[in-house]
Order: C-alpha cells, then sequence, then structure tokens
C-alpha cells in the first residue's frame, strides 16, 4: 500500500472549472479502490466550506499567519480531504483563479505559494497529523512550487508532477520572488526563473522526479515548438523523465443506463431513450422539434484553446446545412458576445446557454447526434470520451487526446469496426467545415452510423487501467529520488 499526497486546486464534485477537477475527483477514488492511501491537499474555498457545513479543523501557526486545515472527504466516498484555509486567501466566492472582471485574482501567487508550503509541511508531517507519504502527487502550475521546495528537504517524499494544461504556467513578476521569500537560489533560469519572470510551473518541470502529462502524444507534442509554450527545450531535456498517462472518465456519472441528470435511459441494444432526450433537448432549448435533423453540441470554456473561433467562423455555412447547435458555455467575453447575437438570430437552430450546468452538459451528451472539438491543442479532453459512451460521434481535431481517443472513420477504420469519430488536421474553419460535411453524410447513412455509435459505446473509458499506470510512475519516481540518495 503506497501513502500518496494528491495536492490539487479543484476537484469534482467540491468545486470544478474544467478537466482537472474531473481528474481528482477520479484518480484518487480509482488508487483508493486498488488498495492505496491516497490524501487530498486542495484550499477551503468559500463555496466549498459553506457547502459541507461544520468540519473538525487543525490550526497551526504558520507562512507569518494561522493556518486552518478543515478535515473532510470526497463526497461519498473515504478518500481524506484536507482543505487548506489562511486568512483570506481562499475565502471569497466565485471562481478559484478569476475575479468577477474575468481578470486573475491579483493575489494568486500568494494564495497558490501558500498552498504549496502548507503542502510541504503535511509532506513532511509537520501539520500533527502524523502521516507521511511517499508520493507527492502534483498538478498544474498551481501546485508548482511543491517539488521545489521539497528539493530543499532531507528525507523527503518522492514527487510526481501532472502537466494538464502547460499554457497556464503561474507567471507573475519578479518582485513576488522576493515577496513570498522563496529561497535566493530558485532565482535562476535552470529553476523557477522564465524571462524574467517567476514561473510555479517550472518548479514541476525542473524539479519533480517524474512529470507526465494526461495524454501519451501531448507528452510527445510538449516537446516541440508548436505545443511546447516555450517550455519544449526543458521539456526535452528530461524526455526521460517525462511520460504521458490519458485520463479516465468516472464511469458512474457518465453512464447513459443510470445517469440521474438525464430524462431517459438508454444503452447499446436499447437505443430509443436516446431519440427520447434528443427531443428532450430540443425542447428545453426551444428549438425546432425534428428528430431528423442533426444536433450538434458544444459543452466547454469559449477561449481559443477550444477552436470556438473557428466554430464562430463556419455558422454562417452551417445554416445552410440540416443541422442544429446546442452550445453550452463560458470563457471570453468575445466569443459569448458574438454566440449570443447568433443564437439572437436564429433561436430555433442555434441553442445557447452560457454558464457553468453540470446536469444541462448531461442532457446535451445524451441528446445530441454529434460534438463539436476542433481545439487548437487538447492535453486530454474528456467530453469527447463522455460522447463516445453516449452514442454522440465526436468531430475532433487530431491533436492531443483527441487524437489518442478518438479513431476516424475513413473507410479501412469504419470495415474493420474502429470508427468511433471524425478526425479531421488542419486547424482552420475549410478543414472543419469539411468535417462536419462528412460527418453529416454519415449521420444520413444509419448503417453505419450506427456502427460508429456502437464502437464508441463499447470502448472501455475506466480509470483503473490508468490508475494502474500512475502506480508504475509512483514506483519509477520513487527509484529516481533513491537513487539521488
Ligand atoms: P478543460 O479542462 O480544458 O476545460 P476538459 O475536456 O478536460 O477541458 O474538461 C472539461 C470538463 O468541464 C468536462 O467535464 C466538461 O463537461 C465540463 N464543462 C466545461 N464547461 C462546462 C459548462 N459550461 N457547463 C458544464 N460543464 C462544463
Ligand atoms: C486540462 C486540459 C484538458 C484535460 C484536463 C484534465 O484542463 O485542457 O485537455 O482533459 O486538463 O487533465
Amino acid at each position: 500500500m503506497k501513502k500518496i499526497l494528491f495536492v490539487t486546486s479543484e476537484a469534482y464534485p467540491l468545486i470544478k472549472t474544467g478537466g482537472l477537477a474531473d481528474v481528482s475527483g477520479s484518480l484518487p477514488i480509482a488508487l483508493d479502490a486498488l488498495g492505496h492511501d491516497v490524501r487530498i491537499v486542495m484550499p477551503a474555498y468559500a463555496d466549498v466550506l459553506a457547502s459541507l457545513g461544520d468540519l473538525p479543523s487543525k490550526r497551526i501557526n504558520q507562512a507569518g499567519g494561522e493556518v486552518e486545515i478543515f478535515e473532510t472527504e470526497l463526497p461519498g466516498t473515504s478518500v481524506p480531504v484536507w482543505l487548506v484555509s489562511h486568512q483570506g486567501a481562499f475565502d471569497r466566492s466565485g471562481n478559484p483563479y478569476l475575479a468577477e472582471n474575468g481578470k486573475s485574482w491579483p493575489d494568486n501567487a500568494e494564495r497558490f505559494s501558500l498552498l504549496c508550503r502548507v503542502s510541504v509541511e503535511i509532506a513532511m508531517n509537520r501539520m500533527g497529523f502524523g502521516w507521511k507519504p511517499e508520493i507527492v502527487h502534483c498538478n498544474d502550475w498551481q501546485t508548482g512550487l511543491i517539488p521545489a521546495l521539497l528539493e530543499d528537504e532531507g528525507d523527503r517524499p518522492a514527487t510526481v508532477y501532472t502537466i494538464h494544461n502547460l499554457a497556464y504556467q503561474g507567471l507573475f513578476p519578479k518582485e513576488l520572488f522576493q515577496k513570498l521569500g522563496l529561497p535566493q537560489h530558485f532565482w535562476s533560469y535552470n529553476a523557477l526563473e522564465f524571462w524574467d519572470q517567476l514561473c510555479f510551473l517550472k518548479g514541476g518541470l525542473v524539479y519533480a522526479d517524474r512529470i507526465n502529462t494526461v495524454s501519451p502524444n501531448y507528452a510527445v507534442e510538449i516537446q516541440g515548438k508548436e505545443f511546447g509554450c516555450g517550455m519544449d527545450g526543458l521539456l526535452k531535456e528530461r524526455k526521460d523523465r517525462l511520460s504521458g498517462i490519458i485520463n479516465g472518465i468516472d464511469e458512474e456519472a457518465w453512464n447513459p443506463a443510470t445517469d440521474p441528470l438525464i430524462p431517459h435511459a438508454f444503452e447499446l441494444g436499447n437505443m430509443a431513450g436516446k431519440d427520447a432526450n434528443k427531443a428532450a433537448l430540443q425542447k428545453y432549448f426551444k428549438l425546432a422539434p425534428d428528430k431528423n435533423v442533426a444536433v450538434i453540441a458544444m459543452v466547454g470554456r469559449t477561449v481559443q484553446q477550444k477552436g470556438i473561433d473557428l466554430v464562430i467562423e463556419i455558422l454562417p455555412k452551417l445554416m445552410d446545412l440540416t443541422v442544429q447547435l446546442a452550445i453550452l458555455g463560458s470563457g471570453e467575453k468575445k466569443y459569448e458576445q458574438t454566440l449570443k447575437h447568433w443564437n439572437s438570430l436564429y433561436p430555433e437552430r442555434i441553442a445557447l446557454k452560457l454558464g457553468y450546468d453540470e446536469p444541462l452538459a448531461h442532457l446535451i451528451e445524451a441528446g445530441s447526434d454529434l460534438f463539436l472539438m476542433p481545439s487548437r491543442f487538447e492535453p486530454c479532453g474528456l467530453n469527447q470520451m463522455y460522447s463516445q459512451r453516449y452514442g454522440t460521434v465526436p468531430i475532433v481535431r487530431c491533436v492531443g487526446g483527441l487524437a489518442d481517443t478518438v479513431e476516424d472513420a475513413n473507410p479501412a477504420n469504419l470495415e474493420q469496426g474502429k470508427a468511433s469519430g471524425i478526425v479531421f488536421r488542419e486547424s482552420n474553419a475549410e478543414a472543419l467545415l469539411q468535417a462536419v460535411t462528412r460527418a453529416l453524410e454519415l449521420f444520413n447513412a444509419k448503417t453505419e452510423w450506427k456502427k460508429i455509435q456502437k464502437t464508441g459505446m463499447k470502448k472501455d473509458f475506466s480509470w483503473k487501467q490508468s490508475a494502474i499506470k500512475y502506480l508504475d510512475l509512483y514506483a519509477l519516481a520513487e527509484q529516481d529520488r533513491q537513487s539521488l540518495v
């Protein structure tokens, strides 16, 4: 049995802004099911505390003030969660990273360095919990200082750092390096400095015993200029320590046969519910009730990464085709505004809900025919997997985890029963439009369509296999750590 401290800035169902929360709410459970002792550390956001009621807590003087750690569990499981609270750091409601004006909270460096420092204290068994992990598993920039700070400790646990998205690097002005009181030797190109800025991400990339990303393909892509976000040189240098492990999905929450968030259950061999969900979705959005028109869905952050601008660019042409669109998302205001405009032009054909809506995300997966993910880059992506499980055929760009999890419906793959979606290469509007046109041809060729749906629905996206791979990675990290002693 391994003792693993899993540090994250969000975990479903406590708080979620994206896929990191899904992973943090699932992987620890899968590791626990394999008999390991996993404990999660995350910030005690005001909304999380409010949703949990009274919790036992421990107070300790640390980081120039009193830290309070609330003890709870991932809801419905016995996986312990430690929620870190410190003065006003996390005691504000709303988005964990962004203020209401859509800009980062001005004190994000202080907030997440506090999370890192407290995690190091827990990892070194100095918080009075009587528990010392063998592995500290860090996720994304918010936890990046942990491998660096642990490097200065004797007898430290091994560290694993998972890159969920290399584009978010935790970059802050140089002054903050001083303000955070980080040891001077970290101010170096070989440490936390990145073009004269403080870079949290580099703490993980430089110091972790092992680094991984959330798909094998993205692990290769980020070693090149196009996807490396300026870190490709460093990642290439550390390529012997870098690997990719594909995310799984929560197969209980995302199971069309038992999903309580959809009105009609369905499964392979009994697909009537899928049609009924389509009608329910059209009704919800006041789209024209027509079962022969293809409903194309999109759920996610409306940002450039996700190619929302390409979708907007082809909207005029899409309106010449027999399709309806169902879009749920939030993100950059300029895209939200443009989508609103299109929704007002074609209320019966372009449905839009701005904001975050978990139940609606399930209804959209259940009731749509096609799902669009024209991402510029995609470390893993989860919705293409949910889609396949729900018989909703994904149209994806051939990048990152999308390329690893969707097989294109070309004649050879169709023939061999491997095709599970439509995969296109170029990142432009023309290629996207062509992919949609190809998808519609398949949608109208009913036998092929059923075959594609069936192949997707039968695929195994469970966390168990990936959790076993993480255990192998932990073992390698421990070996690397030992070799330094
Ligand atoms: P990313 O983490 O880059 O945003 P992923 O595909 O890994 O992308 O994960 C996004 C997760 O967040 C999925 O579970 C998706 O269903 C969910 N999601 C994104 N936007 C919304 C929204 N507006 N409402 C409900 N769920 C959303
Ligand atoms: C990031 C990536 C996404 C990935 C998720 C979970 O947010 O953008 O592709 O699925 O992390 O690992």
